[in-house]
Formats: structure tokens, sequence, C-alpha cells
């Protein structure tokens, strides 16, 4: 054969492959609102830059009839290429080829991207849509998540892992993007569970909908299992790029710096907090009027939403910022907010991004419902992390920093290498009210007039415990700035630590409280 027909030939088995299940099953597939699954890997990656592996792979099951099935690329679409510049792995399973099902050869050709990405140290983005492992194949499907599975946890802080949910994603599947850094979903498209309505119909007996038991607004609010919740795959993808310019590309590298940019004027810090210190206002306010840009990159933004998490830049480097949010519970911490600040707190000590931790909290939430849901053991998490971070720690007391709340929160008791306060920082075992109630209790109740006794003794020990100076006084607060030096300040802690080196016991590894 000649080489021009050998080409042509190449052409013509492409064109068949790239038709995925067939046009049918495009229809259907489009039909459901949702993307082909080169389409979507087109739509992620830089024009023209992706380059396709294992495009001829096929299936080699024999049972049930399989041998008598061409499943081309056996289900899933491997390959690398770039998002704005960064390299990147891909796999986007095809729910058009036998539901995007997990068969042997498929999980072969996402294991071999995820050691490509591991061996050339960059991110690797999985997008599921599939009915599971492959029933037809047995074993052979179920050791193929095995084997992504035991992936995934080698791969964990050495290279980001994002998974895109974009279709069903049932049953053990689920364990892979749980074990990834950033798990993004689609309102209507994606649903991610353990077991069906099906199943949870015959053994509970109770109907419900796939979109209510593990739909994108379910596991964005309830579960924080999604750290990303987009109305289309479109907004999804932008949210992605946008992910991939604060990272870095693994935990050797730093993030990538953007040209500097100066905050927006409207967001002024001087007139963000209000002088009630029982009034709210949103953390997020604070953290635009500091960082470039204003430019504010939330994470989990639905979820455990009394403390605010995410990315920004100061002088063009990505910063994790980590804040106490007073509009939601009064910035209290509790099970999930403790979760999701660790969590995310080990996220940037991986990648070597600095945290900056804004505080004002009047501490744990109390009550039966927390201490049964383990607040011990998950508040714990968040001592653990911010003990075991390594990187720079920034941490601002704005307003309220009581009780256990005072340590947690990044305190120079864990290590933080620069603790700054506001003039308004109350920093204490508790709040003054609660505080003049019990140390002052005999005096009050003796008292001609309890109620003028309990509010002079409470401003009695506002004036002499809740302030910034106590704590200065010992050291443990670096400097009390005004409201509208923290970005220089900020700007400049950063600047000095970027060669911070911390020698740290001789260990395998930690326990923390998982
Ligand atoms: C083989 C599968 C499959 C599977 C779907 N298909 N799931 N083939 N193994 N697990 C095939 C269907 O037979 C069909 O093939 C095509 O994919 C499209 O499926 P439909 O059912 O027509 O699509 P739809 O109506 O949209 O329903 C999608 C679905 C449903 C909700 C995902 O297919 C479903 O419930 N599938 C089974 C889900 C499941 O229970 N998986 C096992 C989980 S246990 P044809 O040829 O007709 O087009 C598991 C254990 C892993 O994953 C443990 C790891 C630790």
């Amino acid at each position: 054969m000649s080489l021009k027909r050998k080409i042509l030939e190449l052409k013509k088995r492409r064109e068949q492959v790239l038709l995925g299940g067939g046009e049918k099953a495009i229809e259907k597939q489009v039909a459901m609102g949702k993307m082909t699954a080169r389409d979507r890997v087109l739509a992620i990656l830089d024009k023209d830059s992706f380059h396709e592996w294992d495009l001829f792979v096929e299936h080699d099951a024999r049972d049930f009839d399989m041998d008598k099935k061409v499943l081309h690329g056996d289900g899933v679409i491997i390959g690398t290429g770039t998002v704005y510049g960064a390299p990147i792995c891909i796999y986007a399973q095809d729910f058009t080829v036998a539901g995007g099902s997990l068969g042997y050869m498929h999980a072969r050709k996402i294991t071999k991207i995820m050691d490509h990405a591991m061996k050339l140290r960059v991110p690797i983005i999985g997008i599921n849509d599939s009915g599971g492992a492959r029933i037809q194949e047995g074993v052979n499907s179920l050791a193929g998540y095995g084997e992504i599975f035991f992936r995934n946890t080698q791969a964990s802080g050495v290279i980001p892992q994002i998974s895109v949910i974009l279709g069903p994603c049932a049953g053990g599947a689920v364990y892979s993007p749980a074990l990834t850094d950033f798990v993004f979903m689609v309102d209507n498209i994606s649903k991610m569970f353990i077991t069906g309505p099906e199943v949870i119909k015959t053994v509970l007996g109770e109907d419900i909908s796939m979109e209510d038991l593990g739909g994108a607004r379910v596991h964005s609010e309830i579960t924080g299992n999604a750290h990303f919740f987009a109305t289309s795959e479109k907004e999804c993808f932008d949210q992605i790029k946008k992910l991939i310019t604060f990272i870095p590309w693994n935990n050797a590298r730093k993030a990538l710096p953007f040209p500097p940019k100066k905050p927006k004027s409207k967001f002024k810090i001087d007139a963000i907090i209000p002088s009630d210190a029982k009034q709210p206002y949103d953390i997020r306010d604070v953290v635009r009027a500091v960082v470039d840009d204003s430019d504010f990159f939330e994470i989990q933004e639905y979820w455990a939403a009394n403390i605010v998490i995410g990315f920004g830049r100061l002088n063009g480097e990505t910063v994790g910022f980590i804040c106490n949010q007073p509009m939601v519970l009064a910035g209290v911490l509790d099970v999930d907010s403790s979760d999701k600040a660790a969590r995310f707190i080990r996220y940037c000590d991986s990648f070597s991004i600095p945290i900056v931790t804004l505080v004002d909290l009047p501490g744990y939430l109390p009550g039966v419902d927390q201490e049964h849901a383990g607040v011990i053991r998950h508040g714990a998490k968040m001592l653990y992390a911010y003990s075991e971070a390594t990187i720079p720690k920034i941490t601002l007391i704005l307003r309220k920093a009581y009780g256990g709340g005072y340590i947690a929160m990044g305190s120079r008791h864990l290590r933080a290498d620069f603790v700054y306060a506001w003039p308004g920082a109350e920093i204490a075992v508790m709040g003054p009210d609660g505080a003049a109630n019990i140390i002052f209790k005999k005096e009050i109740a003796e008292a001609e007039d309890p109620e003028k006794m309990r509010k002079l003794k409470v401003k009695e020990y506002k004036e002499k415990f809740a302030n910034p100076y106590v704590a200065a006084a010992k050291g443990y607060i670096d400097t009390v700035i005004e409201p509208n030096e923290t970005r220089n300040v900020l700007l400049h802690a950063i600047e000095v630590s970027k060669d911070k080196t911390v020698y740290t016991p001789n260990k395998k590894h930690g326990i923390p409280p998982f």
C-alpha cells in the first residue's frame, strides 16, 4: 500500500473513532444539555493545543457478547495540552460509548495519563461522565478503580488534581474526585452518589430524584464535596481555567506571578467594619480591598459559609485567604468550617502558597449538635493544619478573637510568622458580657442595682482585656496597625518571607485528626 493510501486509511480510522458512540448517542448526549467529551476537552484547553493519545485503544472483554462490540477509544479520551500556556494532562469519559463505563482498557488509559502527569509534574484534569464500573467486565473494572485511587493518593500534594463532574459519577467512582484537590459541578448536569435512587427505593422505600440526591447544589451547599458550582459547562470551564492561573504546576514550583495591580478604589478598607462590634459585614470586601485588582477567587462559596477561603494576589503573587465571615453565624468555627479551612491550609502548604488569615470570630459554636457531630475532632484539624504548615503564615485580627477561636485562627502560638491587629481588636478568653457575668457574678448579684453593676463590670473588663494591647504587650501580636496600612503590611510580609525555612522533626508522617 502506498503511503498516500496509508494516510487515507489513517484518516478514515480517525473519523470513525472521533464519532465516539455514533451519531444517535451524540444526539442523545446533546439533548440532555451536555457537550461531548471531545468538545469539553477542546473547550478547556488552549486552541489547537490538544494532542490525543490512545485514540485506537479497544476493549478486550469477551463475556456477555462483548467480543462482538466495538467501543471506540473504550469510552475515554486522554491526552496533553495547555491552559493559558500551562501544561496539562487531561482525560474525559465519553458517555456516548457504553455510558462511559469503566472497563479494564478504559482504566488503563486513565492511569496511563495519570502516570504521565506525575512524570511530567503537571496538573491533571479528569472529566467524569460515566455509568460507573462496566458491569460486563466484573472485577477487572473494580481493579481499574483501585488503580486510579492509588494514583490519586500518590499524586496528592505533588501535582494539582482537578475533577469535573459532567454527568453521572456513581458508586465507587465518586472516590476518585473525593481524593482530588478540586471538584467542579454544573447545575442539572452533574450527579454524584454512592447508591442511586433505585437502590434507595429498594432498600429504604424512599423516592428521591438524582438531582436531589447528589446534584451540583447538594454537593456545593450541603456536603461540601464540590468546590465550584456553575450554571453551565462554559461557566465551569472558565472557572477551571481561572483556577489554573492561581496554582503552580507542581509542588516544586511557585504559581506564575501576574503583573501587580492595585485594588479597585471602590473598596474602602476604613469603611467596611461597622463601629458596633455586634454588626455583621462581608469579610470578602476586606479581602477585595487588599488584593490585586480586587480579584478574589472564592472556593466552596456556598458550603460552611461562616468561613471564607480562596485565592487572591498580592503584588502579583498567589496568596491563600482564610477568613471568618461575620455575616454567617457571626463567623464561628464549627465542624464544617473547620474541615473546610484545615483542608485548604494543607493545600496551600503543599503547593507553597502563603496564607493570610483574617480573624473576627466569637469562638467555636456551642451546642449539643456540634459536640455530638465531633467538633472536638474536626476543630482539632485546624490546629493541626496551621501548626504543621511551613509556608509563610500571616494573621490579621480585625475585631473579635475570643477563646479557642483566637488560637485556632492562625495565632502566633501555632507559629504564624506575622501577627497584626487593628486597633479595635478584642482578644480575650470570651466576649465581655459572658466574661463579666462569670467573674463578677457575686458583685453583680449583691449590688443594689445589678444591671448597672453588670454594665460597669462589662466596661471594666473590656477596657482591661478586650483590646489588642494586652496581647501586643506579650508579643503575641507584632504590631497594631491602622486598617489603611493593611495592604502595605501584607505586601511587606510576603516580600520578606520568600526564603522562609523551617526544620521539622524527623518522622514518616503525623497522625492528623482525620
Ligand atoms: C455497562 C453501562 C453501565 C455500566 C451504563 N451503561 N452504565 N454499561 N456498565 N455500569 C450503558 C447502558 O447499558 C447503555 O448502553 C448506555 O450505557 C447508556 O446508558 P442508559 O442507561 O441508556 O443511559 P441513561 O438513561 O442516561 O442512564 C444513565 C445511568 C444508568 C443513570 C448512569 O445507565 C445507570 O444507572 N447505570 C448503572 C449505574 C451503576 O449502578 N453503576 C455501577 C456502580 S457500582 P446501550 O448499549 O444501551 O447504549 C460501581 C462500583 C465501583 O461503580 C466500585 C469501585 C470501588
